[in-house]
């Protein structure tokens, strides 16, 4: 019962914006303050985690590498899983990030008769992942016409696309569908896999919880409970957030307050979580460095500096001690003058 917690916290979120808003006043604080300290600890926290990442020396080159190293001509080097510059570092991240390549090659243990131990690809959690960050990422540029006016050509074109089933009026957003299935297989991943169920704890549960309440009240507000809401309002307050000039002018509708202050404690609590994977990607030794550490010299930052000792120099310092004990010299002594 570990997601109880976590599942309690999210409902009770939502129930302090259901109730807090009916508190006279309080749709500014809600409304306004909320949003601004919860962007500020979003901020803040981001750069804060990216820098102190940014600054942790890395003393050792620790690219993981799957594949074909560089060697002789003739060896065909795998450019991807053992990229040596740059420009392929670059690529095999692209393919990290937009396509979650790792993922893709995912696999699942079991445990036959016999005792037979079996790893067998495993797609699901690619298909689910992939599925949830690009719903995600369509929703937030889809509501970036909550926040800009005139509504640019790239948002009103990522809504006639993400609709184009024209289900509904209002018309079903596929991203819709899409997010919270995604969002239910990955929890019930969670529930059923018996070692994935060992492993998770509060804050595995939390955001999903958080991300799936967001999705419900949106969808609500725009599907079941469109009339109590003011999209009027809503637009001329998002706009006013953004421009630093934020002004409350109708009574909006609570379903909104808890739509808003959930996707306010997403951002607040993001900073602190495994959500900074987001920004951690880009700074993970293991996928960022090349694997030239046959070609260059890779120095550990904290390294005292040591001077060079050759044998040449210690035999010099040496060389009548060892003569002395008979230990044999590469250069003899010069010979003894007779004084
Ligand atoms: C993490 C960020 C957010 C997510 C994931 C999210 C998710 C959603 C979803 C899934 C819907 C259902 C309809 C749709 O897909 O457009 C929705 C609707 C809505 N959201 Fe959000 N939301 C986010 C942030 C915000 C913010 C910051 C605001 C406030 C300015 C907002 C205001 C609204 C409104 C007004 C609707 C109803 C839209 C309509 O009736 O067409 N959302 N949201």
């Amino acid at each position: 019962m570990k997601y109880a917690f976590p599942l309690a916290a999210v409902i009770a979120l939502v129930l302090i914006a259901l109730v807090g808003v009916q508190i006279p006043g309080m749709q500014y604080f809600f409304g306004i303050v909320i949003p601004y300290a919860a962007m500020a600890l979003f901020l803040g926290g981001f750069c804060l985690r990216v820098i102190y990442w940014a600054r942790s020396p890395v003393p050792f080159k620790i690219p993981t590498t799957c594949g074909q190293g560089f060697s002789l001509d003739w060896i065909k080097q795998d450019k991807l899983e053992a990229p040596t510059n740059t420009s392929q570092v670059v690529a095999r991240m692209f393919l990290e990030i937009f396509l979650f390549r790792s993922l893709w090659r995912n696999t699942k243990s079991t445990v036959y008769d016999g005792p037979k131990l079996t790893y067998e690809s495993s797609k699901w959690l690619w298909l689910f992942g992939i599925m949830f960050h690009y719903s995600f990422l369509v929703i937030v540029i889809r509501h970036m016409r909550l926040f800009m006016d005139p509504v640019p050509f790239a948002v009103s074109f990522t809504e006639t696309i993400d609709s184009l089933l024209q289900i509904g009026a209002p018309t079903m957003y596929m991203t819709d569908v899409t997010i919270v299935l995604a969002l239910l297989f990955l929890f019930g991943r969670r529930l059923t896999n018996p070692h994935v169920r060992y492993l998770s704890l509060a804050n595995d549960y939390f955001p999903l919880f958080l991300i799936l309440g967001v999705a419900t009240t949106g969808i609500l507000m725009r599907f079941f409970l469109r009339t109590d809401v003011d999209i009027n309002a809503i637009k001329q307050l998002a706009v006013g957030l953004v421009t630093f000039h934020p002004t409350i002018s109708a009574d909006i509708g609570a379903i909104f307050y808890a739509h808003l202050f959930l996707v306010c404690t997403l951002l607040a609590y993001f900073p602190m979580s495994k959500l900074m994977h987001m920004g951690g990607v880009f700074l993970s030794p293991t996928r960022n460095m090349a694997n030239d550490s046959r070609m260059k010299r890779h120095v550990n930052p904290w390294n005292p500096s040591i001077k060079p000792h050759s044998y040449a120099s210690y035999e010099d310092e040496f060389r009548e001690d060892m003569v002395e004990q008979g230990i044999p010299v590469e250069k003899e002594l010069p010979p003894k003058t007779d004084e």
